[in-house]
């Protein structure tokens, strides 16, 4: 939960004007949303509307990240259905996965396929950078960048990425490796010059719309947590 310090920083400067009005959850959303418009570029079109009113849950439960977030180590199939499972597409699970075209990864999420690796699932130079990063049996664990390319830019390089074997997480290199007609479209038109990236962003902003809608409580559910690292 790297940077999850901001969004407490943001509810403690929330909380100072307006106590107990705004959730979390809400915080997140445009979190979220503002971290996109400056990683992106500071566009005025990737300021992206942002609707408001969820509300808080009364418990958070470990149980319903390990079971419904997807793991590094998933294929194509797991992936369709973990994000089938939440009512979005394969174009929408291949869109949102573009968000690993910045921010870091700990060595410890991919080092399985670093020792040894297979030369037909990443490419052999970034094999030999990342082993030099994330040493075998290492004492501290390491980070490196998502995207070895434009590592603090959030943009569509991620999926020329993908094609060039040049992911750090199997789940990465699985969109690839299908003969799904859908997600081959996809990251073809998503690397096309010139158009590519402008494409992306207006499908990753539709997939976060719809990702910032799910599950939400509202109304008299839940609660306004005053903190949100715990229930009230
Ligand atoms: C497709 C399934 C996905 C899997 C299996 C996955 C897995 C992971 C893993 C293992 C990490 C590294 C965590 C660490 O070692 O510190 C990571 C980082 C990250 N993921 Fe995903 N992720 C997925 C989808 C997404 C989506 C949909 C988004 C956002 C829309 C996203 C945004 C990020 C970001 C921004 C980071 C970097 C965090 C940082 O800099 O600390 N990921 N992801």
């Amino acid at each position: 939960m790297r940077g999850y310090y901001l969004i407490e920083a943001a509810k403690t400067a929330v909380e100072n004007i307006c106590p107990e009005v705004v959730s979390c959850a809400d915080i997140l959303a445009f979190a979220a949303r503002d971290a996109f418009y400056l990683l992106t570029g500071k566009s005025d079109s990737d300021l992206y509307s942002v609707s408001a009113g969820r509300r808080d849950g009364n418990v958070s439960l470990l149980t319903e990240a390990t079971t419904f977030l997807p793991r590094p180590d998933f294929g194509f199939s797991q992936l369709n259905n973990s994000f089938a499972a939440k009512g979005f597409s394969t174009d929408e699970m291949i869109t949102l996965s573009g968000a690993h075209s910045v921010g870091q990864s700990h060595c410890s999420s991919f080092t399985s396929r670093l020792y040894p690796y297979n030369p037909d699932q990443i490419d052999p130079s970034y094999a030999q950078a990342l082993q030099i990063l994330c040493p075998q049996n290492a004492a501290v664990d390491g980070v490196v960048p998502q995207d070895n390319v434009t590592p603090d830019t959030l943009d569509a390089q991620y999926y020329t990425n993908v094609l060039n074997n040049e992911v750090l997480f199997f789940s990465d290199w699985a969109l690839r490796n299908t003969s799904d007609l859908v997600a081959k479209v996809t990251i073809q038109s998503y690397t096309t010059p010139l158009i590519g990236n402008t494409l992306w962003k207006s499908k990753f902003i539709a997939a976060m719309q719809k990702l910032g809608q799910l599950d939400v409580l509202t109304g008299t559910q839940g609660q306004i947590r005053k903190t949100c690292g715990a229930n009230n």
